[in-house]
C-alpha cells in the first residue's frame, strides 16, 4: 500500500524529553583513500534525514539515530564504521554527535542514557550484528531498551525485514515515520496510485531481469514506456535488429517478446531508441552516432543518439506524470552520458510531476548540474525500495507503522 493511512507522523508523536529512535538510511558511498580514510562521495541521504533530526532536536528528544552501512558479512568492519558518517552530521547539525562503540549493550546504554534533550548520539553500523538481517527479536529487544519512541525516516531500507525497520516498531508503541519517509511515500504513491495523465515511465539500465517486475506494473499504468541503457538492446535485438557486439540478454528474448506484445494488447506506446552511439569497446574516448540497424560490425551500443532524445522528448512534451529509473547509456564516461544527462534536462524542463526512483539516475541527475535536479519534482533516496513500492509491493518497514483503524461505535 502506498499511502500513509495509519501512519502517525513525527509531528504527532509524544517526543519531548523522551530517547527517540530514528532509523535513518545513512548508506552513503565511500571512497577509501590513500592513508587508509573514508571519504563520504555523496552525502545526499544524511542531507534528505536532517529535517527529522533538527524538528526532534528542537522538540527537546534525546536523539538515538541507527543506520546500516555496507553489507559486513563477518561482524564489525573497521572501514565500514559510521565514524566517517558522524562527522559528516555533526558539521552538517553544528552539534557534537556521540558514537558508541556498538549499537546495544554497555557500550550504548552508556551514551543514550547520558543524553540530555537536544542532543544526539549515533550508534554504529547496526549490521555489525548478523542478527538485524535476520529480523532477530531478541536483537531488536536489545534496541527498544533504549528507547521509548520509534521514528522511521530510512525510506531506502524500508523494503528490507531487517530488525531495526521491522522487529523494533512491532515492540513499540510509540512509532511512526519522519518528514522524508512521509515526503517519499506521498511522490511515490502518488505516481503509483493517482497519476496525472499521460503518464510516462523511462526505464534503463544494464538488465531487463532486474526490471521484470517494475516493467509489469507499469504496464498496466503507463501511456508510454520508453526504453533505453542496454537494456534496450535486449528489446531491440528480440525485435530483430543486429546488434553487433552490444551486450544483449539473449535469453530474455521471449521476456521482451511477451512485454511488447502487452504494451501491443494495452494500447502502451512502447519506444526504443532508433540511434545509438557505438564504439568498439567500453573505454572508448568517443563514440560514433548510427542508426540501430546499421551498427557496424564488432561496435557495441554505449548511450543512445539525438535522434531517439528528439523521439523521447515528443512524449516528454505531453506528460503529466514521469518516472524515471535507470541511465540510457554508460554515463559514467564522458563519451557516452549525453543521453542520460539529455533526459535528466529535458525532465528538469518539463511541466511534469518528476519523480527520479533513487539509485543510478538520481546520482545521473545530480552529475547534470545543481539547477538539473532542483528542477525535479522528487528524487526518492531509495534505489531498490522506490522500485518496489512502484510494482506494487506492500514494504515491511511501512505496513509495521500502520495502526489498526478503531473498531466502528
Ligand atoms: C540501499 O542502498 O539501497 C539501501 O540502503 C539498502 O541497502 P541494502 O541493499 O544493502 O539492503
Amino acid at each position: 500500500m502506498t499511502t500513509l493511512a495509519g501512519i502517525t507522523t513525527i509531528k504527532d508523536l509524544p517526543i519531548e524529553n523522551k530517547r527517540v529512535f530514528i532509523r535513518v538510511d545513512f548508506n552513503v558511498p565511500l571512497e577509501e583513500q590513500p592513508d587508509g580514510k573514508q571519504v563520504i562521495t555523496d552525502d545526499a541521504r544524511i542531507v534528505e534525514a536532517l529535517p527529522t533530526i533538527k524538528h526532534a532536536l528542537e522538540r527537546g528528544a534525546r536523539v538515538i539515530l541507527a543506520s546500516h552501512l555496507g553489507r559486513p558479512k563477518k561482524g564489525p568492519d573497521p572501514k565500514l564504521s559510521m565514524e566517517p558518517i558522524g562527522m559528516r552530521l555533526a558539521e552538517l547539525l553544528g552539534l557534537e554527535v556521540h558514537i558508541p562503540e556498538d549499537c546495544i549493550g554497555d557500550a550504548a546504554k552508556k551514551v543514550v542514557f547520558d543524553l540530555r534533550a537536544g542532543q544526539v548520539c549515533l550508534l554504529e553500523n547496526l549490521r555489525f550484528h548478523p542478527e538485524e538481517e535476520k529480523d532477530d527479536e531478541g536483537f531488536a529487544a536489545k534496541l527498544a531498551e533504549l528507547c521509548d519512541v520509534y521514528v522511521d525516516d530510512a525510506f531506502g531500507a524500508v523494503h528490507r525485514a531487517h530488525a531495526s525497520v521491522h522487529a523494533l516498531p512491532k515492540m513499540m508503541r510509540e512509532r511512526g515515520c519522519g518528514f522524508l519517509l512521509e515526503k517519499e511515500i506521498a511522490a511515490l504513491g502518488k505516481i503509483v496510485t493517482n497519476p496525472d495523465k499521460p503518464f510516462v515511465a523511462v526505464l534503463g539500465g544494464a538488465k531487463v531481469s532486474d526490471k521484470i517486475a517494475v516493467l509489469d506494473a507499469l504496464l498496466e499504468k503507463v501511456d508510454a514506456l520508453i526504453i533505453g541503457g542496454a537494456m534496450a538492446n535486449t528489446f531491440l535485438a528480440a525485435r530483430g535488429a543486429n546488434m553487433q557486439a552490444s551486450k544483449v540478454e539473449e535469453d530474455k528474448f521471449p521476456l521482451a517478446r511477451t512485454i511488447l506484445e502487452k504494451a501491443r494488447e494495452k494500447k502502451v506506446d512502447l519506444v526504443l531508441p532508433i540511434d545509438v552511439v557505438v564504439a568498439q569497446n567500453i573505454s572508448a574516448s568517443e563514440g560514433q552516432v548510427v542508426d540501430v540497424g546499421a551498427i557496424p560490425e564488432g561496435f557495441m551500443a554505449l548511450d543512445i543518439g539525438p535522434k531517439s532524445i528528439a523521439l523521447f522528448q515528443q512524449w516528454f512534451d505531453k506528460a503529466k506524470s514521469v518516472f524515471w529509473n535507470g541511465p540510457m547509456g554508460l554515463f559514467e564516461r564522458p563519451a557516452f552520458s549525453n543521453g542520460t544527462f539529455s533526459v535528466a534536462r529535458a525532465l528538469a524542463n518539463s511541466k511534469a510531476f518528476t519523480v527520479i526512483g533513487g539509485g543510478d539516475s538520481a546520482a545521473a541527475v545530480k552529475e547534470a548540474g545543481d539547477d538539473v535536479a532542483k528542477k525535479i519534482s522528487h528524487i526518492s533516496t531509495g534505489g531498490g525500495a522506490s522500485l518496489e513500492l512502484i510494482e506494487g509491493k506492500k514494504l515491511p518497514g511501512i505496513e509495521v507503522l500502520r495502526r489498526a483503524a478503531p473498531p466502528p461505535s
